[in-house]
């Protein structure tokens, strides 16, 4: 029977690696140097290395990066991983005892497949690979630090001097997960703007896409440069664009309605997302693959010990294009911004 009703998007895809492939491509990625030291060299070497994925899981992948009717979030199994792993960083710095790049190169494999990696200078001083692990002083923030709390739905914004944090950020991002936390209790979620405008209240999802809110810049960005205040944005819809394809921008640092309605509509958004999010636990040898702007991720706290041992996590952030953000240029580094 033909319906004139168009199905749901899909909104979450899962690739699984072969044996094969992975164990090929793992013999490549032990050998691999830092790969930050000339990263355009490394990145070139690793299509050359990734070109070992079959046609269609390529093309899912790329697909996930350029088409706006693709899922907003994909789960990459039975991805190769370092044969040993040293501590987890205590504090948010890099090991400074990982002696094999694997999950690096996994990491920015991957990524590349979607856009270019992407440094800001606000976010973990410019570095194109993030270590996102439970820093004790950041417990209970609503940073990616904590672990003791429910980490909001939001998306990765960057503070902008240009007013909007919703322009200049990220397209994507990829989490690959280096060691899971101990009682494998964490689990990140992602809630698609299409399946979170769809279970909301139609007058909700007219007020969320009014200009009634401000977002607070990152915590990144509060703590280190602005001596801990708020740093609020122009005043922004939250959700915009085309109904069957809408753009989503949440800070996880607060966001301000201008008025009732707009902070109810809110705390609606949030109930939502927890009433249709995808959820997944990452553990090694798995990535995930995240659009920043048709979706909202959020995670669910975990018990941490700060004794090596917790949870550890890589994180890349992905522009389809330099271009666009030449504005906020380094002169330093090309990929930093
Ligand atoms: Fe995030």
């Amino acid at each position: 029977m033909i319906s004139d009703v168009a199905a749901p998007a899909q909104t979450f895809a899962e690739i699984v690696v072969d044996d094969i492939v992975r164990d090929s491509i793992s013999a490549a990625l032990r050998e691999f140097p830092d790969p930050v030291d000339d990263i355009d060299r490394s990145l070139a070497c690793l299509r050359m290395i990734f070109a070992q994925l079959p046609v269609d899981q390529a093309q899912t992948i790329l697909d996930f990066g350029r088409h706006v009717d693709t899922p907003g979030v994909a789960l990459v199994r039975n991805l190769p991983v370092d044969p040993s792993l040293p501590d987890t960083p205590v504090d948010g710095e890099p090991s400074r005892t990982k002696k094999t790049f694997v999950a690096e190169t996994v990491l920015l494999g991957l990524s590349q497949m979607l856009g270019e990696p992407v440094g800001f200078t606000t976010e973990k001083s410019g570095r194109l690979i993030h270590d996102v692990v439970p820093v004790s002083a950041g417990a209970t923030s609503q940073t990616n630090q904590s672990s003791h709390v429910f980490l909001n739905f939001h998306n990765d914004i960057v503070h902008d001097s240009v007013g909007r944090y919703d322009v200049s950020n990220p397209d994507f991002l990829v989490l690959n997960c280096v060691r899971q936390d101990r009682n494998k209790e964490a689990v990140t979620h992602y809630a698609d703007a299409r399946d979170i405008t769809r279970e909301l209240d139609p007058s909700v999802v007219e007020t969320l896409r009014s200009p009634l809110f401000r977002l607070n810049a990152p915590g990144s960005y509060i703590r280190d440069v602005a001596g801990g205040g708020e740093v609020l944005s122009d005043p922004v819809a939250v959700i915009s664009g085309p109904v069957d394809c809408p753009e989503i921008a949440i800070s996880a640092n607060g966001v301000r309605g201008l008025d009732d309605v707009a902070t109810e509509a809110l705390a609606q958004l949030q109930a939502a997302c927890r009433a249709v999010a995808h959820q997944v636990k990452l553990e090694p040898g798995t990535a995930l693959l995240i659009n920043n702007r048709k979706g909202l991720h959020a995670r669910s706290q975990f018990f941490a010990q700060h004794d090596g041992q917790d949870r550890w996590l890589q994180r890349t952030y992905i522009r389809r294009s330099l271009w666009t953000i030449r504005y906020r240029g380094t002169g330093f580094d090309r990929r930093v911004h």
